[in-house]
């Protein structure tokens, strides 16, 4: 017995309205689990990988035109439109209600409805929020499992209290006795999000963060909203413990732009002896001050979604050895003895492969044999160097936050902001080439303030507004320093000039350092960076000009910068704080 009762009202209102089959209760055990993939597998959506190699592993092939976010059918509708601000999409909420009525209903005929109740965070910790999602799809379910805290617990959790009402459909209706194909999906997508309800509406997609309403929809653009409401931060960042080889720990918060490295920097292999790395989560970040002052933060999600191609056994070994088992895959290729295999897993391409279009591959074909954005869903406890910590409700305290980005030049491999004004001012700057993880165009540099464009759940220069708060909240020696660094700069004949990977630990290590009050910094007009013999490049061979080339300041690149951002901070108009104006000029004048 359910005993929620705006719970039980409210999913029986919208089983009403979308008319499966069947509801069904999701209790979250591995039991519905299996019955789930057993489904999903007999409907053709999925392969049950070799147990020999992968045990208890799935692969999942969707519809070619649904693999990745779709950020123009995304939409805050906010009452007024001023509050979703300029960087986002908006409809009249009302006017969008009636619109969405319209495709919901009768949305799930022919289908179960599975109601997902979920826990972002560990259950029961004070941090942590409850929504439950109500899907039509099994997929979706057996990502949720992994992704998130979910079933008959969090109901228990849960009692009476406040859930995120999240609805989910494929928008395939099996109406007029239609068959059901293997990736249901619409043409038409909506993902859609009430800030005055906090609510998530999502019709048309089954893909990843479309479909999967914990992750980017709850708990980064409704929980942005709570947490400028509450005096917290929603962040997309990865969180990490760095332990120095004199056995000191530290965390650290990093946001970077979609597929730019952060589940490789999460799980980082450090190159240089003696120094660890372990990690909380990959990808989101809820930070909130603790009695002390600091900022903690905490990993709502359970499990990463992270990006497979690329994911080698040399970038990031962590992550290969969280997939060993109990995982699922989208759109990877599959091997011809039953595993998966994606660009960049091994140097050898295998001799014959099924691409993730369910076609024949070999290595001649000039297209790649996984999708670009496929991905991996894994549980963080399978990670071999999750932090001890990681489930910790009070969360773990942060030193040091990174902004990063995808950039081919001018921004050097890392440098310091001079303090948390300084530090929100690059956040707000924050820019890098495009990747796959949304359908857009690949490689184009766009603005990605706080790597949140995508995320931020309303007006991005109240966002800005809302950093420059929390900095003022406590004492500057209470908060974390702020970085930014950059591992993708390229020499004049298109090299990258940082080897990356394991080697990030020598950036890290100056962090670390820097965190830690030692004073080997120079200054820059755009921050500090390590000073002289600063950065540890101890047996790299790398050429002492390809070093310089790393943190070579050209002033000339530096005012098309200033230009640069001076005309995107115009679309905020009277929304941007005057302090960012004050910080560009200001950098404006040191360049000069
Ligand atoms: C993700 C993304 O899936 O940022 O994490 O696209
Ligand atoms: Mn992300």
């Amino acid at each position: 017995m359910v005993q929620n009762k705006k719970l039980v009202q409210w999913v029986d209102e919208m089983a009403a309205l979308c008319k499966p089959e069947k509801v069904h209760w999701c209790d979250g055990s591995d039991e519905e689990f299996n019955q789930m993939v057993k489904l999903l597998i007999q409907g053709g959506t999925g392969v049950k990988l070799n147990d020999k190699k992968r045990p208890n592993s799935f692969l999942f092939r969707s519809d070619p035109k649904d693999v990745a976010r779709v950020e123009d059918r995304t939409f805050i509708c906010s009452e007024r439109k001023e509050d979703a601000g300029p960087t986002n999409n908006w409809m009249d909420p009302n006017e969008m209600k009636k619109k969405l009525t319209g495709l919901f209903d009768g949305s799930m005929v022919g289908r179960n409805l599975y109601v997902i109740p979920f826990s972002m965070g560990p259950l029961g910790s004070k941090i942590s929020q409850i929504g439950v999602e109500l899907t039509d799809s099994p997929y979706v379910v057996i990502n949720m499992k992994i992704m998130t805290r979910m079933g008959k617990e969090v109901l228990e959790v849960l009692k009476d209290g406040a859930f995120v009402p999240c609805l989910h459909s494929v928008g395939y209706p099996l109406d007029g006795g239609k068959k059901d194909i293997t990736w249901p999906c619409n043409e038409t997508k909506y993902i859609v999000h009430f800030p005055e309800d906090k609510s998530i509406w999502s019709y048309g997609s089954g893909y990843g963060g479309n479909a999967l309403l914990g992750k980017k929809c709850f708990s980064l653009r409704i929980a942005s909203l709570m947490a400028r409401d509450e005096g917290w931060l929603a962040e997309h960042m990865l969180i990490l413990g760095i332990t120095s080889p004199e056995g000191k720990k530290l965390y650290f918060a990093a946001a970077f732009p979609s597929a730019c490295g952060k589940t490789n920097l999460a799980m980082l292999q450090p190159s240089l002896p003696g120094w660890k790395i372990e990690t909380v989560g990959d990808d989101i970040a809820w930070m909130k001050f603790g009695s002390d002052g600091r900022l903690y933060a905490i990993n709502p999600e359970y499990g990463f979604f992270g990006v497979a191609p690329g994911t080698s056994m040399q970038s990031n070994p962590n992550a290969l050895l969280t997939l060993n088992e109990n995982a699922l895959f989208t759109n990877t290729a599959l091997t011809d003895d039953g595993d998966i295999w994606w660009e960049g897993m091994t140097d050898e391409k295998p001799k014959h492969l099924i691409d993730w279009k369910g076609n024949d591959w070999t290595p001649d074909k000039d297209y790649p044999s996984s999708h670009p954005n496929s991905r991996f869903t894994a549980y963080a406890k399978q990670c071999p160097v999750i932090d001890p910590d990681w489930e910790n409700p009070e969360g773990v305290p942060i030193s040091a936050i990174i902004f990063g980005g995808r950039r081919a030049s001018f921004i050097p491999l890392v440098y310091e902001a001079f303090n948390w004004q300084h530090g929100t001012f690059i956040g707000s700057t924050q820019s890098s080439e495009t990747t796959a993880a949304a359908a857009h165009q690949v490689g184009q540099l766009r603005n990605d303030p706080f790597a949140m464009l995508a995320f931020c759940g309303y007006n991005m220069g109240d966002y800005f507004a809302h950093w420059l708060k929390i900095g003022k909240s406590v004492s500057a020696d209470k908060l974390p320093k702020v970085f930014c660094a950059n591992w993708f700069r390229k020499s004049a004949d298109g090299k990258f000039l940082w080897p990356g990977y394991g080697e990030n630990i020598r950036v890290l290590k100056w962090m670390f350092e820097r965190v830690e009050g030692k004073n080997n910094f120079a200054e820059s007009p755009i921050g500090n960076i390590p000073g002289e013999g600063a950065l540890d490049v101890s047996s790299l061979g790398m050429p002492e000009n390809e070093i310089q080339e790393l943190f070579k300041i050209d002033k000339e690149a530096g005012m098309k910068e200033v230009e640069r951002i001076r005309e995107y901070y115009k679309i905020f108009g009277s929304d941007l704080p005057k302090e960012l104006t004050e910080e560009l000029n200001a950098l404006e004048k040191r360049l000069k």
